[in-house]
């Protein structure tokens, strides 16, 4: 997992359930541990609620506050505005690697060069970049990385934290319990260094052992070759899509994977039914990201999102489709 991610060390990867547990993990253990009343922790517009909620949860307990980056005109996380809100007192900047619902793609080396330059620390929600792109963490400059095992053609349950050995040493331990102590007694008890620190209880092996098997699948393919290939497929996407006039398209020409859309007076959930009839499976709602729904207008959106098993028929399958729901609402 290290190597996959471009850790330099085993001892910095730590285990959890997936992307929303590492995140809580860094908010409560981290965030509880540095964030005092006054300080700031900056998120950008187009985040998850993964990457929201923790934030608001630590903010609570500890008096800190939230500021929110926004978008540029095509849905990137405006750096630009970002770099001008950015002050001494943001301890922590939180921002997705790749946006799930637009497929944006962070300029993640220069996030972290502007959160360094006021002293905070860079986590990147990497659920949507690990199965999209080689990933290598000392390469893009962060502090905290994340990601699910789910979206990476692994199993549920099983994803990744990511964090520089220093700031992980430094770390209260979150969860209690067997595996992650050095000697218990009732006067005191000593936790064990990180990882196991961080990973209470028995180890979800089986979810480690698959997800090492999705690792593999990837790599045999390529992360290079992947990206290529749905960069190809969303290209094809979005040049049929916006031939159509009554489609809005979301998010920027060069997104990753990731093609989200509205049709004028048809709600998306009514675009998902109709798709599925011809076979074609989107993803219809708010995607867990409200805060952006609300900014650009709307209560959901459809989403196309491209795996390594698409091709240029489900696209053809997929404008079918559109047409089809297009004629049945007239
Ligand atoms: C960008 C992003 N962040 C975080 C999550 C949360 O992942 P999980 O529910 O696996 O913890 C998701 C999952 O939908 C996601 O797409």
């Amino acid at each position: 997992m290290a190597r996959f991610i471009g850790a330099p060390s085993t001892e910095e990867v730590v285990f959890v359930r997936g992307a929303t547990e590492a995140i809580n993990l860094v908010a409560q253990s981290w965030g509880g541990a540095n964030l005092k009343p006054g300080d700031r922790i900056m998120l950008s517009m187009l985040e998850h609620h993964s990457n929201i909620v923790p934030w608001q949860m630590i903010a609570a307990r500890t008096g800190a506050g939230i500021d929110v980056a926004p978008l540029t005109e095509d849905g990137r996380i405006d750096l630009d505005a970002m770099a001008a809100m950015l002050t001494e007192r943001h301890k922590l900047v939180a921002l997705a690697h790749v946006s799930n619902v637009l497929g944006s793609v962070l300029d993640a080396r220069r996030a972290a060069d502007l959160a360094h330059k006021v002293g905070a620390k860079l986590l990147l929600d990497g659920c949507q970049a690990v199965p999209r792109m080689a990933v290598d963490v000392a390469a893009l400059g962060c502090d905290f990385y994340t990601f699910s095992g789910h979206k990476l053609y692994g199993p549920t349950g099983i994803g990744v934290l990511w964090a520089r050995g220093e700031i992980l040493e430094a770390m209260p331990p979150w969860q209690g319990g067997g595996a992650m102590i050095d000697k218990v007694s009732f006067a005191r008890t000593t936790y064990a260094p990180p990882p196991a620190r961080f990973e209470a209880g028995t180890p979800h092996v089986v979810g480690v052992l698959g997800l090492d098997a999705a690792i593999e699948y990837v790599e045999t393919i390529g992360l290079g070759a992947i990206a290529a290939h749905e960069a190809a497929l969303v290209r094809e996407t979005r040049d049929a899509l916006s031939a159509l006039n009554s489609v809005r398209l979301f998010g920027p020409e060069d997104s990753a994977g990731i093609v989200s859309f509205a049709i004028e007076g048809v709600h998306p959930h009514d675009i998902g039914t109709i798709l599925d009839e011809s076979r074609v499976a989107i993803r219809a709602g708010h995607h867990c990201a409200q805060p952006l729904m609300a900014h650009l207008g709307v209560e959901a959106t459809a989403r196309a999102s491209f795996g390594v098993y698409n091709g240029v028929q489900d696209v053809e399958a997929l404008v079918r489709g559109i047409a089809r729901v297009t004629r049945i609402f007239g």
